[in-house]
């Protein structure tokens, strides 16, 4: 394919053709000297439209890993400040002859309908509600690390389900791979027509972690809440707050995840997140880079087949 914008559009053999790269690049981020020229002569631009730490790094140091010019472009300082649209500004950027754009938005479907527009590859760094498909794909190389493999998990996904992309985009590509997916969360945090989702829905924790393999967490994304019924801090972390009495009715060798930013005493315990003997969060972090590195390479390699046939169709 020529873009990354969800996981709907990955079998399980994509999945695994990309972790299996990604492990590559682990190895190669371990090493004293981290460079690859998979996108020698390559430009990629990043666009965030929306806040980011983990994903913003991540990509800037895959593509420069990876030999690429890379460009972060500051939303806030740009022409969009000024009126210019999110199609403008992709088209404008398009211009310049990119090669590969990362976009963050808040929107949902801004990624994809810019993805209509341009002529290079495009990934999806997370829209709306929608999808955080690199997200997803981080998190299945930390659980087939963790645990050994990444099918028939009992993997418990807890906290604001309604409003997270991470949440929809880890449910499409575990829900792929044959794991059993647990939701657990205040039914107003819950998405309409969970049940029906092919998942169990839990509001009360402690019988949805009950012999859970996984407990990825999930902050409370208040930036997407529309009114609407919200707990007090304190009532939510008694309720639905991780901490080692509730894990302790997980499976005694369960990971503990957050795909951050990470709210201590809100959602998770800050011991428990920092207790490396259960907490992956820093590991999912590491991987984050070295999957994005393989997102990068392949999809390079996909528009490098592209502009070969091309050319070569140009020439008969
Ligand atoms: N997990 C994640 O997307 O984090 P950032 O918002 O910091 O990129």
């Amino acid at each position: 394919a020529r873009h990354l914008l969800g996981i709907d559009h990955l079998a399980p053999p994509d999945i695994v053709q990309l972790l299996d790269l990604a492990e590559t690049y682990v190895a190669l981020n371990r090493r004293t000297v981290k460079h690859s020229d998979a996108l020698a002569g390559m430009t990629q631009i990043n666009m965030f439209f929306e806040n980011s730490t983990r994903t913003q790094a991540s990509f800037e140091l895959a593509g420069k890993r990876l030999g690429a010019d890379v460009m972060n472009m500051a939303m806030a300082q740009s022409s969009v400040k000024k009126g210019e649209t999110l199609i403008d500004t992709a088209l404008t950027l398009n211009a310049m002859q990119p090669d590969l754009l990362v976009v963050r938005h808040p929107h949902s479907g801004a990624v994809n309908l810019l993805a209509e527009k341009v002529t290079c590859a495009v990934i999806n760094a997370g829209d709306g509600r929608h999808e955080h498909p690199t997200q997803a794909l981080l998190d299945a190389l930390t659980i087939r690390r963790a645990k050994g493999r990444l099918h028939r998990l009992t993997i418990a996904i807890c906290g604001d389900i309604a409003h997270s992309r991470v949440a929809r985009s880890n449910l499409i590509l575990l829900g792929k791979m044959e794991n059993r997916i647990r939701l657990i969360g205040p039914a107003t945090l819950m998405p309409a027509g969970a049940a029906q989702m092919g998942v169990e829905v839990f509001e009360d924790m402690r019988e949805g972690l009950k012999g859970a393999d996984v407990v990825m967490m999930l902050r409370l994304q208040r930036e997407r809440m529309d009114g609407g019924f919200i707990p007090s801090e304190r009532e939510y972390y008694h309720r639905w707050g991780l901490d080692a009495a509730k894990l302790s009715l997980a499976a005694g060798d369960a990971i503990v995840m957050h795909p951050g930013p990470m709210n201590r005493g809100v959602e998770i315990d800050g011991t428990l997140a920092d207790d490396i003997n259960r907490s992956v969060i820093q590991d999912q972090v590491e991987m984050g880079v070295a999957v994005r590195m393989a997102a990068l390479d392949l999809l390079a390699r996909n528009l490098r087949a592209e502009r070969g046939a091309a050319a070569a169709g140009v020439m008969v």
